[in-house]
């Protein structure tokens, strides 16, 4: 059943975003810049693209080629499509979590509530988005029970990591993106993400700033560090027994 191991996954060296032609092309800036307004905005431009990793490196330089897990298809579809496996493994994490009755204090419930319905909604956008666009990945196979069975706390604290890991993933995948309509529908999850993220974290006593990559409200500091495919699915394949799901038969 497994057939998209990241390890062997390969890179799309031809396959250039939206802001990584941005931040390259000399014209294409300069319009963007006009568009959005003065010198002001050139200066500001300046410090995002230097701002993302290492801080003397161009976003588009470094998230120009993160690498592509072929199971998921190409280009932008592949890109919805492992979005949707998050996505999955987010709703059916809070799916299981509010029927183990283990959550009992009454704000993470309501959270895990709220969450939970922003995340069923995430889904069924992206199936939309995967239909159109070509094959939807199928809902892989999840198991939570070692979560689970730590109760409330490793609950909260697994919450928190989650949806650190859903944030840094769509930031990820941003530049790599070609079409706006999903550039835009990604970076407007992806800020839903980032704030489930800081709401987790904060009722775990997490703190302001990260003590790790997926801890704190605002774990990498005033520039949110993107994570490829491969790093995001290492840290979710703990949770996807049979591994990466395949893509759904043509017609199903
Ligand atoms: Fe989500
Ligand atoms: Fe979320």
């Amino acid at each position: 059943m497994e057939t998209g191991d990241p390890a062997a996954a390969g890179t799309d060296s031809g396959d250039r975003g939206a802001l990584a032609r941005l931040v390259d092309d000399p014209s294409s800036r300069k319009q963007f810049l006009r568009m959005i307004g003065g010198a002001g905005a050139a200066g500001a431009f300046a410090t995002l693209a230097a701002a993302c990793g290492e801080q003397d490196t161009p976003i588009g330089i470094t998230q120009r080629d993160p690498g592509t897990v072929p199971a998921f298809g190409p280009g932008d579809v592949g890109i919805v499509n492992y979005a949707l496996t998050l996505e999955y493994l987010e709703q059916d994490f809070y799916e299981q979590v509010r029927k183990s009755g283990e959550v009992t204090k009454p704000a993470l419930k309501k959270l895990i509530d709220e969450v939970y319905k922003n995340e069923t909604e995430h889904v069924a956008a992206l199936e939309k988005t995967a239909e159109q666009m070509g094959r939807p990945v199928v809902r892989p196979k999840v198991n939570f029970d070692s979560v689970l069975e730590g109760g409330q706390p490793r609950i909260l604290s697994e919450s928190a990591k989650i949806e650190n890991l859903g944030a840094s993933a769509y930031l990820g995948q941003a530049p790599r993106v070609n079409d706006k309509m999903v550039l835009a529908a990604a970076l407007s999850i992806h800020t839903v993400e980032a704030r489930h993220a800081a709401a987790f974290n904060k009722m775990a006593g997490n703190g302001f700033s990260g003590k790790g990559t997926l801890i704190g409200t605002i774990p990498d500091g005033p520039f949110a560090k993107p994570k490829t495919m491969q790093e995001v699915l290492k840290e979710a394949k703990k949770f996807l027994p049979e591994g990466i799901p395949e893509l759904q038969s043509p017609g199903a």
